[in-house]
Formats: structure tokens, C-alpha cells, sequence
């Protein structure tokens, strides 16, 4: 079947969350009425390879039976269990799970339901323990610009996303911003490693002038999300931010809600550095893999037991550590385990990788391939020699994900900073991937985007050839 998924029908009550979305929005949303492995259907029985994982959410691949499975028996034994007045095994049985897992330096850690709530979590635990510590004027907060923290007031004010703030003014504090140590779209004289050389004198610069002793801690994202398209920094930008923190005495924290629990081959992205470890690590996303909303906050035990044993630190919401997340989650880490997920992310992020450098190769519009492991972004371009970048007014991203759902393909992506920073979307299969997948999601996405060539050249936007 070929086409476009119907069109949402808004009734006259209720209807589905993407009743809140514009309405005027150019990509229709399939219905989903099953999904098995990497592959999703909608109402009308077409497929679509899941290109992204959702939101890089569905690492072990959807209809898993075995999680289903420890789904129900955690239903049926202790469907819920106050964390405030009770205890649950589930949830002691997770935490010694994921800290064994995150290794060192993350014996504690603190459950919560996603992860703006994470990295909240995150800040609300380093402000508390400064406090105790006697350092109550430790509360400014650095990040990045561009970069994306969640969805609440307090993580959008932490986001690098200039055009949010018009809705924050008065309403929350803007995170101080150093720039994003990017790769690709450098400033006229810049290679990626004198970049991040820039990047960490901004981030020095700024420490000074703000005063170290005023500063809590500086978040960033190892490997980029959405607002930078997979962004790696240089090894040396990891060494150099690790020692100013230290210097400074201000927590670093890696926010790894998209790019952990073992995207990018190693179950935390801060393993691929591991001379340049956080303080503080954040997951959530893949944690739960899209069975249950999970988020969790890595913290070493001897900051959390210092807290515990004076001011203590209640992190409480109604459905912090509940049984049935906690067991859904164990049972992700056990299909972790038996399906061997962290090598065969190396194996078939390797292996997608090559394939998706050839694709750039022979298409003019493929500007840039990035990322690490499974985490991996396709930037486009109106010209290659040029890194020509697409009006304000045309959404590359929409007319992707037009061209994904045509070709088999849900494809996430959003158009941020309405393009100034550049156009991509995510290569985010589920981790369970094969060699044959593989095959058969680079023949339907090099389709989507001789498509998307072919519809940018009409509209007379690309003018680049493949070589350039
Ligand atoms: C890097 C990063 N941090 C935080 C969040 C917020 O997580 P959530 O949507 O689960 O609240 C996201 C979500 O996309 C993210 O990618």
C-alpha cells in the first residue's frame, strides 16, 4: 500500500493528545494499531519501520513478550506500592541493577516517571546538598546553546532554544548558555577541535565572570539530541569541561535521557569517555523502552548519604519508584542482557553507519552524517560545497517525514530554531536491529530522501550535485 495514513478527524470531544498540536500540520499521524519488533502498522495495514524508536525511546523493539509478560506478574503480585510509607523489591532490585551497570561513582538512584522530571530531580538534589553544605549561593545553572532539557518551565529555561524565550519571560530563570561544542556548522576559521577549544574558554569566561562560588552546576547533553542532531564533541572537550568543574566545584552532570542506556554501545554515554566521568548522570527514555514512563537520576553515594543523613532528600511524586515501572524495566535490562543489545549496537551501528556515508556520498542533498552507536542524525542541505541551509519559511523536516510515512518510514525530527542551526533528522532504530533490517531501512530511506531530493529540486531549493 502506497500513499500518505489518513488524515486525524478532530470529534467534537476528547480525541487523541495531537488534538492540542497545530492543526494546520502538513505531516498526518498514522493511527497505530500494531507494532512487533522494528516494524509499527496503521489502520489501514501499512507498515512503517520505526527509524527512530519514537522519540529514541523503543530500544528493545515494540511487542516484546517477555516484558509483557513481567508487566502482568508485577500487576498481579504489587500493583502499587507508596514509596513515602512503603518499600518494594522491584524497586531495590532496579537501582542495584542500573548502578552495577553505570559502574563507580553512581551508587544511588533516584526513580521518577520521565525525564524532565529526571533532570529536575537533578537540579532539586544539587541545590539541597549545596545548601547542607553550606554553600546556599551555589544556585546558577550553565548549558548549552543550542540544547534541549525537557518540557517542564524549570528544564525549558534550561534548553538552548532562543526561541522559546518569549514564553518564559517572567515565568522562569534562563540557564546561563555557553555554545554547543558543534561539528559541522562551524564558525569561519574553525575546525570541530578548535571549536571546542572555543567552547571551553566560553565555558571558563563565564565562570569567571559569574563567580565559580555562584555557580551549582553545568548540564550537558555527551552526545546531542534533537537541538544539535547527534552532536559529538572532540575527547580532549570531555577531558577539559571534567577539569574546570572539578577546579570550580560545580557538579557536571551528563543528561543522558536520549543518548543512555547503551544508544551508543556502552550502557552510559559517559563510559566512552571514562577519564572525564559526571558527577551526576540523568536517563529515562530507553530505560523503560517505551513499556512504562521511567526516568532515573545516577548520584554517588557519598553525596546522596551525605543529604540523607541531615536534611534528607525527599523526592517524592505519587509514582516515584511503582512496582509495575520498576519490574517492566528489569525485565528491559534482563532482554538487555539475553539478546546481547550493548555489542550488537556497536555491530549495527557500524554497519548503518557505513551504509548511510554511502548514501551522503551519491546524494546531493545529504550533508552530514553524525552521532555514535545507535544515535545517529541525517542533516540535509540545499547545497553540499556550501552547507546551504533551507528558508525559514520551508520545512525540510516535514517534507522528510512526508516523504518517510510514502516510503515505510516514521521518522522523527522538528524543525528547531526554525532552521538556523540546520535540518535533520533521527537514525534511531530500535537496538535490536539485524543485518537484513538494516538492509531494508537504508533501501526505504534512500528512497525517502530521492524523494525529498527530487521534491526540493522541483521547488527549485537545491542547486548542489552529489560530488560536491
Ligand atoms: C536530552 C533530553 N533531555 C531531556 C528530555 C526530556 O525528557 P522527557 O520528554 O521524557 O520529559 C529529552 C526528551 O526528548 C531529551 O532528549
Amino acid at each position: 500500500m502506497t500513499g500518505l495514513p489518513r488524515k486525524a478527524i478532530h470529534p467534537a470531544q476528547g480525541g487523541g493528545q495531537d488534538v492540542f498540536y497545530p492543526w494546520n500540520g502538513a505531516v498526518p499521524r498514522p493511527l497505530i494499531v500494531r507494532a512487533k519488533g522494528i516494524t509499527m502498522w496503521d489502520e489501514d495495514g501499512r507498515d512503517y519501520i520505526d527509524l527512530s524508536s519514537g522519540p529514541v525511546v523503543s530500544n528493545i523493539g515494540h511487542g516484546s513478550e517477555v516484558v509483557a509478560d513481567a508487566m502482568a506478574r508485577q500487576a498481579k503480585t504489587v500493583d502499587f506500592a507508596y514509596c513515602s510509607h512503603a518499600r518494594s523489591q522491584p524497586n531495590i532490585d532496579l537501582t542495584a541493577r542500573i548502578a552495577a551497570l553505570a559502574g563507580p561513582g553512581f551508587e544511588r538512584v533516584c526513580l521518577s516517571s520521565g525525564g524532565s522530571e529526571a533532570i529536575e530531580c537533578a537540579v532539586k538534589f544539587l541545590r539541597q546538598y549545596a545548601v547542607v553544605m553550606g554553600e546556599p549561593q551555589r544556585r546558577k545553572i550553565i548549558t548549552c546553546n543550542p540544547s534541549y532539557h525537557g518540557a517542564t518551565m524549570l528544564t525549558l529555561a534550561m534548553s538552548g532554544d532562543d526561541d522559546i524565550a518569549p514564553y518564559l519571560d517572567g515565568m522562569a530563570l534562563a540557564a546561563l548558555k555557553v555554545p554547543s561544542p558543534v561539528s559541522y556548522r562551524l564558525p569561519a576559521n574553525h575546525t570541530a577541535t578548535t571549536y571546542a577549544r572555543h567552547c571551553v574558554e566560553a565555558l571558563e569566561q563565564m565562570i569567571r565572570k559569574e563567580g565559580a562560588d555562584t555557580i551549582l552546576a553545568f548540564f550537558i547533553e555527551p552526545v546531542g539530541g534533537l537541538a544539535t542532531g547527534c552532536n559529538v564533541p572532540p575527547p580532549e572537550y570531555f577531558r577539559q569541561i571534567r577539569e574546570i568543574c572539578t577546579k570550580a566545584g560545580i557538579a557536571l552532570v551528563f543528561d543522558e535521557v536520549l543518548c543512555g542506556t547503551g544508544r551508543t554501545g556502552t550502557f552510559l554515554a559517559a563510559h566512552n569517555w571514562p577519564d572525564a566521568l559526571p558527577d551526576l548522570v540523568v536517563m529515562a527514555k530507553g530505560l523503560g523502552s517505551g513499556y512504562t514512563p521511567l526516568g532515573a537520576t545516577l548520584i554517588p553515594a557519598r553525596m546522596a548519604d551525605t543529604l540523607a543523613a541531615s536534611a534528607g532528600f525527599a523526592f517524592i511524586h505519587t509514582y516515584t519508584a511503582n512496582p509495575i515501572s520498576c519490574a517492566t524495566a528489569l525485565a528491559v535490562l534482563d532482554e538487555y542482557e539475553r539478546l546481547d543489545i550493548l555489542r550488537n549496537t556497536k555491530k549495527m551501528g557500524a554497519y548503518l553507519r557505513e551504509k548511510l556515508e554511502g548514501l551522503k556520498a551519491h546524494s546531493s542533498v545529504v550533508g552530514d552524517i553524525r552521532g555514535l552507536g545507535l544515535v545517529m542524525a541525517l542533516e540535509v542541505v540545499t547545497d553540499k560545497a556550501t552547507k546551504g541551509q533551507f528558508p525559514p519559511e520551508v520545512s525540510p523536516v516535514d517534507l522528510l517525514k512526508l516523504a518517510g510515512l510514502r516510503n515505510g518510514l516514521l521518522v522523527y525530527g522538528r524543525r528547531t530554531a526554525h532552521g538556523r542551526n540546520g535540518d535533520w533528522i533521527m537514525v534511531c532504530p530500535p537496538m535490536i536491529i539485524t543485518r537484513a533490517e538494516c538492509d531494508e531501512l537504508m533501501r526505504r530511506l534512500s528512497a525517502m530522501v530521492a524523494d525529498f531530493e527530487a521534491e526540493t529540486r522541483r521547488m527549485g531549493l537545491v542547486s548542489g550535485t552529489a560530488g560536491a
